[in-house]
């Protein structure tokens, strides 16, 4: 393995200062990834020389942002392989694109009998969505339940799909656990009773290659913050054919063809879901995450990734008075747990004196939360430029936490 960590690193600007007099120990990636010098030079290089507006100004400058901001969506389409490039629509994040999927397809296409699955483990952006598109249809939204150790119950699973199944959508990676979900195998179960899918890869992008056409799901949302990326700029990948047969989800500029107080017809795809001005910066600066991301061969990264995680996960089981929250054998980014005796606000913000970030709370995943009986939990999460030192800090800081606390 060629993976260098300090040299990674080096490319981190803000990972190299000091938080309340300790070396800042980053542990919330789960959260908000940081950003390379290359992402926070391109997004200045392009304000400072080639802001406009894209595809309408008679410009060079108005030029120059176009042919940059599709270029993205190009970008963007080779790192999840997709087929066309009018299948990536920008939105401002994944919960933007399941919101898009939920009231463009949904709105459109359920009705009452009709049943919306999705996994006790998700994000809130993939429960309240279909909840508010459940109630305006009479469709019902339905949970696969989670089995003790973490994992989505796939007999159960495959016992609740039937003719009233008519979409299943499924996080990758659970931001609360860190369990990755055999998406392939919960993709398929749903295509063989004609059911559509879902992905909410805001946690599975950073960490590995994402290959859309393999895992043959027809949706796949994910937040460029999340993968060394901007915030406010995201993806909604969808099959061509299934986004051409959807209607706008906003309306606006760039979404039409033509408007007319009699009638409006509607642009092509990808613009017919994109209305107003996009984020343009955000798009440079995604891509340049992905071409960040590229100049690594991504085996490499899983492999560093995953014996940070591991170390992080013999540490914590060896260590007294920490109950893990989820034990899923497969397993990315996270470690979510509690110290007997505290409540993780406490822990978090202690931690937080001695430099180390991380997250404390609900993650927006309450039902996981009370499917486990707790209120919360404190959350490590790790990215590519984390290393094993960074685990020991973490554990280091715990023993202060506990000698305060306890
Ligand atoms: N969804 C983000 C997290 O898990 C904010 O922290």
């Amino acid at each position: 393995m060629s993976f260098d960590v300090e040299k990674v690193r080096a490319d981190f600007p803000i990972l190299h200062q000091e938080i309340n007099g300790k070396p800042l120990v980053y542990l919330d990636n789960g959260a908000t990834t940081q950003k390379p010098e290359a992402v926070i030079e391109a997004i200045s290089h392009y304000y400072r020389y080639d802001n406009s507006n894209v595809h309408r100004g008679a410009h060079t400058l108005s030029d120059r942002s176009t042919a940059a901001f599709e270029s993205a969506r190009e970008t963007v389409r080779q790192f999840l392989n997709a087929q066309f490039s009018e299948e990536v629509i920008w939105t401002k994040g994944t919960t933007e694109g399941i919101n898009l999927v939920a009231f463009s397809w949904g709105l459109s296409n359920l009705k009452p009998g009709d049943q919306v699955l999705v996994s006790e483990m998700e994000h809130h952006a993939n429960i309240v969505p279909w909840q508010m598109v459940c109630e305006k249809t009479g469709a019902q939204l339905q949970a696969i339940p989670v089995t003790e150790d973490g994992d989505v119950d796939l007999e159960k699973y495959r016992a609740m799909l039937s003719d009233a199944v008519k979409f299943v959508s499924i996080g990758h990676v659970s931001n609360a656990l860190g369990t990755v979900n055999p998406v392939r195998e919960i993709i398929s179960a749903a295509h063989e009773i004609g059911a559509l899918t879902l992905v909410d890869g805001a946690q599975a992008v950073a960490h590995w290659a994402v290959d859309v056409q393999e895992l043959d799901c027809d949706f796949y949302a994910f937040s460029g913050h999340k993968l060394y990326g901007p915030t406010g700029i995201g993806v909604l990948y969808g099959k061509r054919a299934l986004l051409n047969d959807m209607t706008p989800f906003m309306g606006g500029g760039e979404m039409i063809e033509t408007v007319s107080f009699a009638k409006t017809t509607y642009n092509k795809l990808p613009y017919k879901f994109e209305p107003g001005t996009p984020n343009i910066a955000g798009a440079i600066g995604l891509a340049t995450a992905m071409n960040y991301l590229n100049t690594f061969d991504r085996d490499d990264v899983v492999a560093h990734e995953n014996d940070v995680l591991g170390y992080a996960l013999k540490r914590a089981s060896e260590y007294e008075g920490l109950r893990l929250v989820g034990r899923a054998k497969h397993r990315a980014g996270v470690l979510s747990f509690l110290i007997d005796g505290t409540h993780p606000h406490d822990v978090g913000t202690l931690l937080d004196q001695q430099g180390v970030a991380v997250r404390t709370g609900n993650h927006c995943a309450m039902p996981i939360m009370e499917h486990y009986g707790v209120p919360g939990t404190v959350r490590a999460s790790f990215a590519m430029y984390n290393s094993r030192a960074d685990v020991d800090a973490l554990f280091a800081a715990l023993d202060k936490v506990k000698m305060f606390l306890l």
